[in-house]
């Protein structure tokens, strides 16, 4: 039996994570706790260790102290791997698409393959049931591409695409499996106005149909402010602040360190 550890109602606790570079100190004895459904911000200037925070949180970086929490679970120790196939997903502040695969394999390629029983024989026999396993992933790609808006480029390499385009195909790849914890790093970064916010109204539609926990890390304030349910300040490795949009953006600490 796995330990179940108390810690309310939160899907993902970050319990007081040091996160130390040699004499750097990316994160500093940082903590938050995200309840299912939530939309949470998190912001902060340059180098405030946002993206070290995720590293953590999605199990490719050990913190040098603390401890994560998911569902309960101290899931510090975890193999990336294991959070993923656990309903982590996440999308990376610099694209990496497999740019000569078309935009419907790329998502298609973010499915965990189960294969079952019957091994290679059966794959080569394409027995009726692989072909509609085989049906089924790919419906579910096509309706996540479909979902992002990018239904007429399916069969585009991805390698082809705007960064507007990749940006909406790496959601696609995140939400393609129901996730229960979606984790953005700079999602809008290059986007238009309009593209980052068709991909706000896409998130917060998967939010309300499937519950899942979003961390959004983003420098644009007014697209943080107007997605998030709550947001978490980070400066220079420590929380610094945390609220709903009105607060932290009348927090005083807050203006000085970052909104100025
Ligand atoms: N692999 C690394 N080795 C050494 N130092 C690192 C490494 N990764 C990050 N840092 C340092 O840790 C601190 C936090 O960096 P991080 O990338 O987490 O910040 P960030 O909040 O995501 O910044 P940005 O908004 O620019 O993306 C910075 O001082 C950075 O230089
Ligand atoms: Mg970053």
């Amino acid at each position: 039996m796995e330990e179940r550890l108390s810690t309310s109602a939160a899907l993902v606790h970050v319990d007081g994570v040091t996160v130390r570079f040699g004499g750097v100190v990316a994160v500093n004895a940082a903590s938050l706790s995200v309840p299912p459904g939530e939309i949470r911000g998190l912001i902060g200037p340059n180098g405030a260790g946002k993206t070290t925070l995720f590293d953590t949180i999605t199990g490719m970086r050990l913190p040098t102290s603390g401890r994560v929490i998911y569902d309960g679970t101290d899931i510090t120790d975890r193999s990336a791997v294991w959070r993923s196939r656990n309903g982590m997903r996440r999308t990376f502040q610099r694209q990496q698409p497999f740019g000569w695969l078309s935009v419907e394999d790329n998502v298609l390629a973010a499915l965990d393959y189960r294969g079952g029983g019957g091994g290679i024989v059966a794959d080569v026999l394409a027995l009726p049931s692989r072909r509609r396993r085989e049906r089924e992933r790919r419906a579910k790609a096509q309706a996540a591409v479909a979902r992002c808006g990018l239904t007429s480029l399916s069969g585009e390499a991805a390698g082809r695409l705007s960064i507007g385009k990749v940006r909406l195909l790496e959601l696609a790849r995140a939400i393609v499996d129901d996730p229960k914890v979606l984790l953005l790093d700079e999602p809008t970064s290059g986007l238009e106005e309009a593209e980052a916010e068709k991909f706000g109204e896409i998130v917060s539609e998967v939010r309300h149909e499937t519950g899942c926990a979003v961390l959004l890390v983003e420098h644009d304030v007014p697209f943080v402010m107007g997605l998030c349910d709550r947001i978490t300040v980070l400066n220079l490795g420590e929380v610094i602040a945390e609220g709903t949009p009105a607060e932290v953006s009348s927090n005083d600490l807050v203006r000085a360190a970052y909104l100025g």
